[in-house]
């Protein structure tokens, strides 16, 4: 078996996009179009090269801190030969080179395999795709069934343009027969080009047989060149994800209104609702369900927690039981306990809620650490922030704060102490104590209400 080396042909420019961005920047599912060819060519444990023209300092300065990656410069973009031909100083003969297009995010690992094989065996071998419409795509010229050529559409006779099988760009070949056919290659054609699908007819003349692996995906070799078909594939490749996901015992109430753009993992019987976006890395547990119009990202969510409507979760980890939401924000640095409620209107940041707390009404709980069983009355506000510092509350077990109470940090508030309802209070409360800050209520007898002038 022959090392594979593979190559990613990313210098062109993309100007159908639209944009400042190199085409292979463009994202899908929150990762880049380059991105998700070198995921695939990495788990091949192949060496990769990427072929960088266009934009090419910025495609390198996105995978800074990737060092598995070899980059090549095609400071002008003469084709796509003359692109793989750059790289070939960095090759040894006695290997296989893989080539792939930066701009085909979706190809997957089984087609790739099955070409290398294909390629160990017989030197070269071409990826090919049946469709309706042909147009714009390099075609297949077979005779007796065997492959003899790519025919360029602007260099195809009216006979060939009729043929829907279409070259998809990618292909393994062995590197030695590689470097001979490259180097013969000559851009005596419509679009003044080296053309790397020049050397499938050179292979043919040389009397080799051309293995053939036809795809039966569309979506694998489908290239991205405007923001319409970033969003065709987008689609297929969410509808995929989804597919698996239910595959495996998720349940999606409707799966083409879920997004998943990162790493889901699940326990059992979990269920999630339409409009729901998960990013980043979330694991779910056993039995956990997740409403509609949630947005949840980094998250480790335990057994038998709750989410309801409208609940925004991010770098936080929610404990078995919990039930957060309607419209809860759980920001960055907040773990929540097991059993404890966090409800509407709710923003909890960089917090540690202990086991049974309720929060249940329009409070805001930052810097905090709470212990269990506290009860926090609708409309309580840790003033955390002095306009300089943050400062910390600690409110310890037990403890009731009642509604519409600020607490002014640094402060602790002791083991079931108890605040009274609209209280501002700034210094510490020891254990069981009753605090309050109100002033005395006065009841006039003989005011009256303005006369209307
Ligand atoms: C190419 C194929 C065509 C095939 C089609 C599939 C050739 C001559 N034609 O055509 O048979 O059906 O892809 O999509 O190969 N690139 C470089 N440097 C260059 C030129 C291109 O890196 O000098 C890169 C581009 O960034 C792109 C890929 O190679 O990722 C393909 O280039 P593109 O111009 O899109 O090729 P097509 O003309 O569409
Ligand atoms: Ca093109």
């Amino acid at each position: 078996m022959k090392h594979i080396n593979t190559i990613i042909l990313a210098a062109g420019k993309g100007s159908r996009m639209n944009s400042t961005k190199p085409k292979v920047l463009q994202t899908l599912s929150n990762k880049t179009l380059l991105g998700h060819v070198l995921m695939q060519a990495q788990q091949l444990c192949s060496e990769v090269f990427v072929v960088v023209g266009f934009g090419g300092k910025q495609v390198r300065q996105a995978f800074t801190g990737d060092d598995s990656i070899n980059w090549v410069e095609q400071t002008e973009q003469l084709g796509t030969g003359h692109a793989v031909v750059q790289t070939m100083p960095h090759i040894n003969d006695d290997s296989i080179s893989l080539v792939l297009y930066g701009d085909v995010p979706l190809i997957e690992q089984l087609t790739l395999k099955s070409l290398i094989t294909q390629a160990q065996k017989s030197g070269i071998a071409l990826l090919s795709v049946v469709l309706k419409n042909p147009t714009g795509y390099g075609r297949i010229i077979r005779q007796n069934k065997k492959i003899q050529a790519i025919v360029e559409q602007k260099d195809a006779t009216q006979e060939q343009l009729a043929c829907c099988e279409v070259n998809t760009g990618i292909m393994a070949v062995d590197s030695g027969l590689l470097k001979t056919y490259l180097s013969a290659l000559d851009s005596n054609n419509a679009q003044s080009e080296f053309y790397l699908t020049d050397i499938i007819a050179m292979a043919v003349k040389d009397g080799k047989t051309v293995a053939s692996v036809i795809t039966e995906n569309e979506f694998e070799v489908a290239g991205v060149n405007d923001k319409a078909q970033l969003a065709e594939l987008e689609r297929t490749f969410q509808q995929n994800q989804a597919n698996q996901f239910m595959q495996q015992g998720l349940t999606l109430k409707d799966p083409a209104r879920f997004d998943c753009r990162g790493r889901l993992s699940f326990g059992q019987d979990c269920e999630i609702d339409i409009n729901v976006l998960i990013e980043g890395n979330v694991s779910l547990g056993n039995n956990t369900t997740i409403a509609p119009n949630c947005i949840i990202k980094n998250a480790k969510i335990g057994n038998n927690v709750v989410i309801l409507p409208n609940s925004v979760i991010e770098d936080a980890t929610i404990g078995e039981g919990a039930s957060i939401g309607p419209f809860a924000r759980i920001r960055p640095e907040t773990k929540i306990g097991k059993n404890t409620k966090i409800g509407n209107f709710v923003e909890v940041k960089k917090s540690i809620i202990g086991k049974g707390s309720k929060v249940s009404h329009l409070s805001y709980v930052g810097d905090t650490i709470m212990g269990n069983n506290v009860n926090i009355g609708a409309g309580v506000i840790t003033c955390n922030y002095d306009g300089v510092n943050k400062h910390q509350t600690i409110i310890e077990d037990g403890a009731f704060i009642g509604s519409d109470s600020q607490l002014i940090a640094p402060i602790k508030i002791g083991k079931n102490a108890t605040i009274g309802a609209g209280s501002t209070i700034t210094k510490n409360v020891v254990e069981s104590q009753l605090s309050l800050s109100r002033t005395k209520q006065t009841n006039l007898k003989n005011w009256h209400k303005p006369a209307k002038k």
